[in-house]
């Protein structure tokens, strides 16, 4: 699995300082809130329990699975919902929960329909963010790190459903899936 790796772009000391300084951020703006994380499964699984685990406020959780990406490298445009949350999110500070910021055709189809459900407010937290591949008009209120275009695996990221258990973000060979 290493061997596929051909450069690490988070190290696993990395990752723990970028989650901790999300979860001092969140917990000082939630104060006093309705705190509700969403992770968007299956990619933002490892960060949701970390960063979960860095909010120091009372919060629920709950999870939705999407998916726009088949099993290539790059995003088809359709998003459909595999799981749906199991409770109402109305008069909820949501805070959802995401892997990575890609096209944000995701995130954008997401936001829209949860915002349907009339939470008190809705943001966004994605461990990382590759805007230069932007197609969608949406952002990120709390990023965790900027990344160059090239196709991350690592800590809950995958390639046709490998990798995520690695324990840093690496970047994936083009050999292994050109
Ligand atoms: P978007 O709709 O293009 O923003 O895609 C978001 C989703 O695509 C993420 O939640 C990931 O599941 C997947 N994705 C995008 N880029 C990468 C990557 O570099 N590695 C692994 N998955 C990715
Ligand atoms: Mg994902």
């Amino acid at each position: 699995m290493r061997n596929d790796i051909s450069e690490i772009l988070l190290s696993e000391d990395e990752l723990k300082e970028i989650v901790s300084r999300l979860g001092e951020e969140i917990s000082r703006d939630y104060e006093g809130k309705n705190l509700i994380l969403i992770s968007v499964l299956k990619g933002s699984v490892i960060f949701m329990a970390d960063l979960m685990r860095a909010v120091k406020i009372p919060c629920k959780i709950d999870f939705m699975a999407v998916s726009s990406y088949g099993s290539g490298t790059k995003t088809s445009g359709e998003v459909k919902i595999i799981k749906d949350l199991t409770e109402s999110i109305e008069g909820e500070d949501v805070v959802i929960v995401e892997d990575i910021l890609d096209s944000g055709v995701t995130l954008s189809y997401l936001k829209k329909l949860l915002l349907a459900r009339n939470p008190a407010s809705i943001k966004i937290c994605t461990l990382l963010d590759k805007p230069e591949r932007r197609k969608a008009d949406i952002s990120a209120d709390y990023v965790g790190t900027s990344i160059p275009d090239a196709f991350a695996v690592g800590y809950g990221l995958d390639y046709a459903e490998k990798y995520r258990n690695l324990p840093f973000i690496g970047v994936l060979k083009p050999s292994v899936y050109q």
